[in-house]
């Protein structure tokens, strides 16, 4: 346990735990944490409400290799087992308004607050809103009479997994632990350090909630920074890549952000609306995290504006491709992505938008809408007009795109100019 300066050490001697795992919610988080539990010598049970998941789950484990511990997924909450550790790893999406969307956690707790036996913790994963620990989750807990760093733990971890790093998988990242009280802090330590490489203790819940917002609201400013300042000096004639290089020799004081169509994913531009809604509440708002997030959502419709403009300003009937539609490069995720929001802007001005994508199925859902192309030299009705980086994909030919249409898009600044022209950086 490293001396953090915050608790004394006596605070957090390891002491024995069951060793029985439930793990609320098996996506992008829950599942690789479930393996990892098992790795480490915990007989995990996963549960997911929806049945695809958990036999998606339960089908990938009977592959893997055999792990210390038992490994097993379920849609019925009624067949978990008694358990010492819940994991809650739900989604913590914004609704149709915008609004941080909490339905998913408020459930997870009930199903374990029903399940709690006396000396379980319960430990928050899914990223929430400063105060949730506290406010939201002891309160659903405690609702059955047994008390919080008494009779049950409870502590928060927020998830900073990096989908798609190549040394990626929760054991690396270390991990942010905070707690209401020292028992469950110390509960919760011993449990995380036979998981992770590394788990850091912090004074209190709302400091570990915080400080995973911090992160991916520092994140998205940025990003909006870095997507903003491109068109400046796109404007001005300038490379921005070569500016960020440039600018990245500096030794302290700067770190790089690359241009690009904004952030995207599950991540980004939710968690900040979390910060803020908490923010607006204590009547402390931030406008530059408003416009931010505001900006991050203005930048594929930008992208789309200036391709309009370009081809003489109406898009009906023209043919545009997408090349590269997840939302980050190597991950088959579509969560939020900006390259759909590209897609929609472009039919939305009666173009023939269409896409082209070896890292995701052709049958995603969200994708629906628009044709697939083979390859991307071909949209429905002919040869592409017009193709749009929309993610730069491992593997994808750069320096071959100028020869596959007369107009070739880079919101990235990556694509090699051409003799001709027909690059333009957006
Ligand atoms: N994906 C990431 O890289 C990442 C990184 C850091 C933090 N997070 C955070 O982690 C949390 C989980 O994200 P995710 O990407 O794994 O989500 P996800 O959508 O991939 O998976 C969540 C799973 O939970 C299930 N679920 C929803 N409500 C449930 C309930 N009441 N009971 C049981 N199962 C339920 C869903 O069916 C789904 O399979 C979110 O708060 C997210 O912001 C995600």
């Amino acid at each position: 346990m490293p001396d953090t300066g915050l608790l004394p050490a006596t605070a957090l001697r390891p002491t024995a735990i069951a060793g029985r795992v439930v793990v609320i919610g098996l996506g992008y988080v829950g599942r690789p944490l479930a393996e990892a539990a098992a790795a480490a010598g915990f007989d995990v049970t996963g549960f997911d409400r929806d049945a695809g998941a958990a036999e998606a789950a339960a089908r990938g484990w009977k592959d893997l290799p055999q792990a210390a511990g038992a490994l097993a997924a379920t849609p019925d909450p009624d067949a978990l087992p008694p358990a010492g550790t819940w994991l809650i790893c739900v989604p913590t999406p914004l609704d149709a308004t915008g609004q941080p969307d909490l339905s998913a956690v408020v459930a997870a707790l009930e199903t374990c607050q029903a399940r709690l036996a006396p000396g379980a913790l319960v430990c928050l994963v899914s990223t929430c809103q400063p105060g949730a620990t506290n406010g939201l989750c002891r309160p659903v807990l405690e609702r059955g009479g047994l008390r919080v760093g008494q009779d049950v733990f409870l502590a928060v971890s927020p998830e900073r997994e990096n989908p798609g790093a190549p040394d990626g998988g929760p054991r690396r990242v270390p991990r942010l632990l905070g707690a209401p009280d020292p028992r469950s802090l110390e509960r919760a330590f011993v449990f995380w350090s036979r998981i992770v490489d590394s788990v850091v203790p912090v004074a209190s819940p709302e400091v570990a909630e915080c400080a995973k917002l911090l992160e991916n609201t520092y994140r998205l400013v940025n990003i909006a920074l870095m997507d903003e300042l491109h068109r400046a000096f796109t404007a001005l004639g300038v490379p921005t890549r070569e500016v960020v290089a440039a600018a990245a020799t500096k030794p302290f004081g700067f770190a790089p952000f690359w241009p690009g169509l904004g952030a995207g994913g599950h991540c980004i531009p939710v968690d900040p609306a979390y910060l803020q809604m908490e923010a607006c509440r204590a009547g402390a708002a931030s406008s530059l995290v408003a416009a931010a997030l505001a900006a991050n959502e203005a930048r594929p419709r930008r992208v789309v504006d200036a391709v309009a403009a370009t081809m003489g300003g109406c898009l009906a009937g023209r043919r545009v491709l997408v090349l590269g539609v997840t939302y980050k490069p190597g991950v088959a995720d579509l969560r939020g992505a900006a390259p759909l929001a590209l897609l929609h802007g472009l039919a939305g001005r009666g173009a023939t938008a269409c896409w082209h994508d070896p890292v995701i199925g052709p049958r995603a859902p969200g994708l629906a809408a628009f044709p697939r192309a083979a390859s991307p030299r071909e949209c429905p009705g002919g040869a592409p007009e017009a193709i749009i980086l929309g993610t730069p994909q491992p593997g994808f030919d750069l320096g071959g795109l100028a020869g596959l249409a007369p107009l070739v898009f880079d919101p990235f600044g990556l694509v090699p100019r051409d003799a001709a022209g027909r690059v333009r950086v957006v």
